[in-house]
């Protein structure tokens, strides 16, 4: 702060990083004890955590020489330490070449985009050393781009000790030093273990709790100090890791719990409209963690949970209740046959069907354009049979004239029919017989889609 006639102003907008306010959490913790505080990182001016190590970062390359005017900042990021970075780069003149992995939402890419940065976006589905990974992108174009560096926020010592030197501190004496537990995600690891190491020298008994996502392979690293390839992405962003970075140092954790994407997701919307505060998917992983350790809480302990960021940056994900449905996190307690055909990836305007007079050339026609097994055949808006592709080319392989003939003639029984608000368990009961791939859906009297043994495997699989 400058203080110039009685004006009181920051000198550049990099003045306002840190000093992000505590809030009491009420509603989303259930009956867990004790003074559970949230440290709402998005107060901070590119909106999230992150800010605080990009300019650690940048102040240090310029300390050292590795910076020089006119010179340009690379990192592979998941967005937030881009904007970190972005923002100091705009106030001091830098540019910025930022490589994201694909599962990005696209307001942090537009956002990125908005402070002036080149984005460049890779694979999500790759091993991180693969040459395609993002941080291998932006190795390759720090070594293709004169005066640049690497911000490296996953190995420079710089991101856990930006958290050491503001994250850690802000909360000792926001706490006034009362601070018994420490709850944060886990994604390089900095904001972790610069603020664990912070309170633990204030106070070793201070516990310090990692949440790791679900599909991650940090939580069984820290029991095992083995790493298991991962099996599942998962959707939440800027946490989890498939290898252990350099900037994560777990001598300064107790204790690694893990949460779900859908229960982080599911989170973050509870802390939006219980509690406020709008909140990203991580900030929802750190919650859905405290709450798995809040039964040891007692009314003297203060809980302090870090929300990372805000949840602006997802309103077309976790805030979209279409994306939430399609990728199964927002699921009916009771889920009928219309909330699974709903749900269906591929749908088509209206049910695909034919009559008993179509020939088994156009039926086979049909189902080829829309990429379909089998077809309900209709008799005066009834079901009167069904016709499957494999039987179909059997039966005109063995006979070439049936293949202008009715499919009436060469038809199965049709399929079973539910109706659409039966539960789903009363359609999977059904597709149990060999003989029915498909069942009709009833809708005030009449047949209105139909759903395939593929769609209810895919459903269950989301
Ligand atoms: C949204 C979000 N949450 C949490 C984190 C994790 O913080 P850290 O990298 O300090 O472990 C990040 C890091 O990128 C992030 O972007």
């Amino acid at each position: 702060m400058t203080k110039h006639e009685n004006i009181t102003y920051n000198e550049d907008i990099i003045g306002t990083i840190g000093g992000t306010p505590l809030v009491r959490l009420r509603k989303v913790i259930g009956d867990a004890k004790g003074l559970i505080l949230a440290k709402v990182e998005h107060f901070n001016p590119g909106g999230s955590v992150k800010d605080r190590i990009g300019l650690n970062i940048i102040e240090e390359a310029e300390q050292e020489g590795r910076l020089k005017p006119g010179g340009t900042i690379v990192e592979s990021t998941s967005g937030n330490t881009g904007l970190g970075l972005a923002l100091v780069a705009a106030v001091k003149g830098y540019k910025c070449v930022f490589t994201l992995p694909d599962k990005m939402s696209i307001e942090k890419i537009r956002l990125l985009r908005a402070f002036g940065a080149e984005v460049i976006i890779t694979p999500t589905a790759v091993p991180h050393e693969s040459p395609e990974s993002y941080t291998e992108v932006a190795k390759k174009i720090v070594r293709e781009t004169p005066n640049s560096i690497l911000a490296n926020q996953y190995y420079n010592p710089r991101n856990p000790e930006s958290h050491y030197l503001s994250t850690g501190p802000e909360i000792w004496e926001q706490t006034g030093g009362q601070i018994t537990h420490f709850v944060c995600g886990v994604g390089t690891g900095g904001t972790i273990s610069g603020t664990g190491k912070y309170l633990k020298e204030k106070n070793r008994r201070i516990k310090i709790i990692g949440v790791d996502p679900k599909g991650s392979a940090l939580k069984e690293y820290y029991y095992t100090r083995k790493i298991t390839p991962i099996l599942k992405t998962y959707k939440v962003e800027g946490i989890g890791q498939d290898y252990v970075p350099g900037t994560l140092h777990f001598e300064h954790v107790d204790e690694v719990v893990e949460a779900d994407d859908r229960e982080s997701f599911l989170m973050a919307r509870r802390l939006t409209r219980e509690e406020g505060i709008l909140s990203g998917g991580s900030a929802g992983t750190a919650v859905s963690g405290l709450l798995k350790i809040a039964d040891r809480f007692t009314d003297d302990d203060v809980v302090v949970v870090l929300l990372p960021d805000s949840g602006e940056r997802y309103l077309s994900k976790i805030f979209d209740d279409d994306w939430m449905r399609e990728n199964g996190f927002l699921m009916p307690e009771r889920i009928s046959a219309r909330y699974v055909f709903d749900s269906k990836r591929k749908k088509p305007d209206s049910m695909i069907a034919i009559d008993q007079a179509t020939t088994v050339r156009k039926a086979l026609e049909l189902m080829r354009e829309h990429d379909i097994s089998q077809l309900p055949v209709l008799k005066d808006g009834a079901s009167a049979g069904s016709v499957h592709d494999h039987e179909l080319m059997t039966k005109a392989m063995e006979d070439a004239s049936l293949i202008d003939a009715p499919v009436e003639s060469v038809m199965s029984p049709g399929f079973p029919s539910v109706e659409v608000d039966a539960p789903i368990e009363e359609v999977i009961k059904l597709m149990k017989s060999k003989k029915n791939a498909a069942v009709l859906l009833v809708k005030e009297g009449r047949l209105s889609g139909l759903l395939t043994r593929y769609d209810v495997i895919e459903f269950m699989g989301k």
